[in-house]
Order: C-alpha cells, then sequence, then structure tokens
C-alpha cells in the first residue's frame, strides 16, 4: 500500500522569524501523527534554517525549483547538488506558476527533472490543466502531454523514482477545488498511462492533488483510491490548518472513515 505524503509549498513567503514561529508549532503536534510522510519546500534562501529547525523531527526538506545543470555561469539559478548539500530530499519541478510565470515548457521541466535524479533528489512532478483547456475537454491530453515529456526522457523507471502531483491550474490558489471525482478522475488517467508503461511503477509511483487543499476539503480528496495525498500551497503557511491537513492524511483517519 502506499503511504500518504502532505507537502507544503511556501511558495514566495515566509521570514526568519515566521518560519521558526510556524515550525515550533507545526513540529511538536507532527510528532504524534503516525503513517503519513510530510516536507515542507520553504524558498531558496531559508533552506538552511529550515533544515536545522527539521532536524530530528521526521519531516522532510524539499526546495521550489532547481537548474537544468549541476553548476556554471547561470547566474541566479541553483543546482541540485547545492540542494542535497544543505539537506533537501525532495525538489518540485514543473509548477504550474513556474510554467506560466517563467516560460518553462515540457522539455525544461523534463530536463530538470532528470536533473533532480542525477542529483539524488526526489522530483515532484507537477501537471494539471487551465481552466480553458478544461473547458474544451483537453485536461487528459494536457497531463499527458506533460508526462510524455518526463517518460521520453527519464523513462518510466524514472518517473516513478519521483512523485507526481496534479495542480488544475484554476484550482490553485483560487479558492475553488476540485471535486474528490474529478480529482480521481485524472489521478486514475495518470495512473493508467503509467500502467501502459510499467504496471508494477504505476501502481508504486505516489500521486498527490493539490490546488487549494484546505483543512475541511482535505479528507474527501485522500479518501479517493488513486490520491496519495496532497502538495499544499496557502493552507501550509499556518500550522492548524497544515496539521488538520497531515492529519486527514493519517491512516487512522481513513480507518475511521472506513467505519464511520
Ligand atoms: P494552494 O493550496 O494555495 O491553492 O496552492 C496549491 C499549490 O500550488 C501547491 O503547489
Amino acid at each position: 500500500m502506499r503511504r500518504k505524503r502532505v507537502i507544503g509549498n511556501w511558495k514566495m513567503n515566509g521570514g526568519l522569524a515566521a518560519n521558526r514561529r510556524l515550525l515550533d508549532e507545526l513540529l511538536p503536534q507532527l510528532a504524534a501523527l503516525q503513517g503519513v510522510e510530510v516536507a515542507v519546500c520553504p524558498p531558496f534562501p531559508y533552506l538552511a534554517q529550515v533544515a536545522a529547525l527539521l532536524e530530528g523531527s521526521g519531516v522532510a526538506l524539499g526546495a521550489q525549483d532547481l537548474y537544468t545543470v549541476e553548476k556554471g555561469a547561470f547566474t541566479g539559478e541553483v543546482g541540485g547538488g547545492m540542494l542535497r548539500e544543505l539537506g533537501c530530499r525532495f525538489v518540485l519541478v514543473g509548477h504550474s506558476e513556474r510554467r506560466s510565470l517563467f516560460g518553462e515548457c515540457d522539455e525544461v521541466v523534463a530536463e530538470k527533472f532528470a536533473m533532480a535524479l542525477r542529483a539524488g533528489l526526489v522530483p515532484v512532478l507537477c501537471v494539471g490543466e487551465t481552466l480553458a483547456q478544461r473547458r474544451q475537454g483537453q485536461t487528459e491530453q494536457v497531463v499527458s502531454a506533460q508526462l510524455q515529456a518526463v517518460l521520453r526522457r527519464s523513462g518510466i523507471q524514472g518517473l516513478a523514482a519521483g512523485v507526481i502531483a496534479y495542480e488544475p491550474v484554476w484550482a490553485i490558489g483560487s479558492g475553488e477545488t476540485a471535486s474528490p471525482e474529478q480529482a480521481q478522475a485524472v489521478h486514475r488517467h495518470i495512473r493508467a498511462l503509467l500502467g501502459e508503461f510499467d504496471r508494477a511503477c504505476a501502481a508504486a509511483t505516489p500521486l498527490l492533488y493539490g490546488g487549494s487543499v484546505k483543512a475541511d476539503n482535505a479528507s474527501a480528496l485522500f479518501a479517493q483510491l488513486d490520491i496519495d495525498g496532497g502538495l499544499i500551497g496557502g493552507a501550509s503557511l499556518e500550522a492548524a490548518s497544515f496539521l488538520a491537513i497531515c492529519q486527514a492524511a493519517s491512516p487512522r483517519q481513513e480507518q475511521e472513515r472506513a467505519q464511520p
């Protein structure tokens, strides 16, 4: 059985004092939680601080991006090896904000995914359609193309060494969540696509949902067959809401849902 995971993407938020406050409140409560893998992805300048604060907590560290090559004359960019050295286990690649605001195409995302694997990081590949694409019935086609680019570059074994996060662009930061059924339908499609290459890889790859996940909708989303947890933006910036989402992913909650 796949373990549930919850990853907080802080985006461009936080500060030295705010990070400490958030983790001081969050970590003791998370320590009591069993059976959920939790990670947080602060902005680059705070990775070292957050790495130190997370030490011994069992909560993993992730970064929000990396460059396609390891090092060199690339002003402003960050290499995967640097992230590893700072204690990162995960790195987000192809977040829709990177794709739409910074022009990252599927091929660049695939290159970053491959670089993350080479650096010994677990890439969290974000895929998802815009509202216009959904309205035109192109959701599966868009998500498939985003996955195919990574499959061409890293193969099914490479893709399965990462995590996939389905984040419909229209649900990000909008307060409008995909319904559990809408999200499950895309997750099932992703798993079926992976299954065309390798059934075992398809069954083992963690598929997270992201897009306005909150304390009050997390349980219904996480109860879906192919949803293995969440990638959380806004609600990961506050201890109470992030904790509630992590609790919704815990196996005990799942049992309670199965036997009300
Ligand atoms: P929100 O949870 O704020 O909608 O953001 C989702 C997201 O983009 C996580 O990567």
